[in-house]
């Protein structure tokens, strides 16, 4: 009755089948959905990413039961062993949707667990997970390998219920009704498992994963920036801000940028020129919008410049001058510690930014959605030329 027997399956296996396959087709619904969704619906969207988010590492324990309880019980023979193309072709569509039944929630969480904040799993656990970093790349690699896969089980989904619905209307034979009232049906031969329908299981995801990794990732359409004369040179460096999406901190960054910088350790003073390569921010998965005419209008205007002189200040010292962005010129103060060393100036400074000030995410005019906050964070080793 709960076991399956060679002829048909057990209530625990329909159980976790119908399950299952309601939990996956529902979040298949709430993703597709999500992903659509315009930003302009920013609080809508990260309400449904993170219903989907919940729903999926639940699909994920749910699939993971379900495959240990399918290892414990006989597999029913296929009803029409005869037709040999056919029933490779269903198993391996089962096969596919096996392995995406695990596969496809996994991809999606270590891409949420590799990026910060952004649409929380509305439970405690799993916001991390263990051996993940927090990294932008792995994140985008994650979420190609996760849509990718997302289609091909959706394709699976697709022929097997075709498969379903053509046993049951034009067959009109058992299959669909195995699988609803636990019938048995089908000859007790002993049937054993086939490596064909495995294998092209196999080549179908792996060409799938080949696919998505090979999708070439947004490329820097800005050259580098040149490095500039300077006085003193920025051996190493990182420039980061962190803004509140849906009130959890984001992290983001810039990868090119240089600095032009006097300063006489003597007396404290000096002067410093940064020039950002806008191209070159990130924020997680949502770097597009960042670098996009609504935030940082990267393609109109491809360089930041913040311009300033520097003096002591307090137990430290501060840049005062302005920061040119969007073609908007505005006053900006940045204090900052610095250790000199041997020759080796170490720096750390970080200021709060107004984003409304630069005219940047006017589409979210709250500070719930997209905080209007932004805080920077430098910190940099230079070296007296
Ligand atoms: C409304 C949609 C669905 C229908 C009508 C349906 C129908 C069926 C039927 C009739 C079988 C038995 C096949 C046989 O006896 O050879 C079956 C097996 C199976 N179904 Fe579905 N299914 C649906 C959705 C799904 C979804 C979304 C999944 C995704 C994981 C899924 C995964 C499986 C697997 C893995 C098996 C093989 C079970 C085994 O023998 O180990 N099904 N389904
Ligand atoms: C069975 C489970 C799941 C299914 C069937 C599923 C399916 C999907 C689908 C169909 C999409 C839209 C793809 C597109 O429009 O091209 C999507 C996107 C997404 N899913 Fe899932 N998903 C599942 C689990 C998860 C989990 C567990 C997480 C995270 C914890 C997650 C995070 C995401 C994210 C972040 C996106 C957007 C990707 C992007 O635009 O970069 N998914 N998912």
């Amino acid at each position: 009755m709960y076991r399956n027997t060679p002829r048909s399956y057990g209530a625990v296996a329909r159980a976790f089948h119908w399950a299952t396959a309601l939990v996956i087709l529902g979040n298949i619904g709430l993703g597709l959905l999500a992903h659509r969704l315009p930003m302009d619906q920013l609080a809508l969207k990260f309400t449904l990413f993170s219903l989907h988010k919940t729903l999926g590492v639940a699909a994920f324990a749910l699939g993971a039961a379900r495959i240990v309880w399918a290892l414990s019980q006989p597999r029913p023979v296929p009803l029409h062993p005869e037709r040999r193309a056919e029933t490779a072709l269903a198993e391996a569509v089962h096969w596919v949707l096996y392995a995406s039944l695990m596969l496809v929630p996994l991809t999606g969480w270590i891409e949420h667990a590799a990026t910060e904040g952004y649409a929380p799993i509305l439970w405690p656990l799993g916001q991390g997970l263990p051996m993940v970093p927090k990294s932008p790349e792995l994140a985008l690699t994650m979420a190609a390998l996760h849509k990718t896969l997302a289609w091909v089980l959706m394709g699976a989904v697709a022929l097997h219920v075709a498969g379903a619905l053509k046993h049951a209307l034009i067959d009109r034979d058992h299959v669909l009704a195995r699988m609803v009232t636990g019938r048995a049906a089908g000859r007790d031969a002993p049937g054993g498992g086939h490596a064909l329908p495995v294998l092209i299981a196999l080549a179908v995801l792996g060409a799938g994963a080949g696919w998505a990794l090979n999708v070439p990732q947004p490329q820097n359409p800005v050259a580098s920036l040149q490095a500039q004369a300077s006085e003193w040179q920025v051996q190493e460096g990182d420039l980061a801000f962190s803004v509140r999406q849906m009130g959890a901190p984001v992290r983001g960054g810039f990868s090119d940028w240089t600095a032009s910088i006097s300063f006489d350790p003597d007396s404290g003073t000096g002067a410093v020129s940064v020039s950002i390569n806008l191209q070159s921010a990130t924020l997680g998965t949502v770097t597009d919008q960042l670098r996009g005419p609504d935030f940082l209008d990267a393609e109109a205007t491809p360089v930041a410049l913040f311009e300033a002189d520097i003096r002591p200040e307090g137990e430290g010292y501060i840049a005062e001058g302005s920061l040119s962005l969007r073609g908007e010129t505005l006053p900006v103060a940045l204090p900052f510690d610095l250790v000199i060393e041997d020759g080796i100036a170490r720096m750390q400074g970080a200021t709060v930014l107004d984003r409304r000030d630069w005219g940047m995410g006017a589409a979210y005019p709250d500070d719930g959605t997209v905080g209007f906050e932004v805080a920077l964070e430098v910190s940099l080793t230079a070296a007296r030329d």
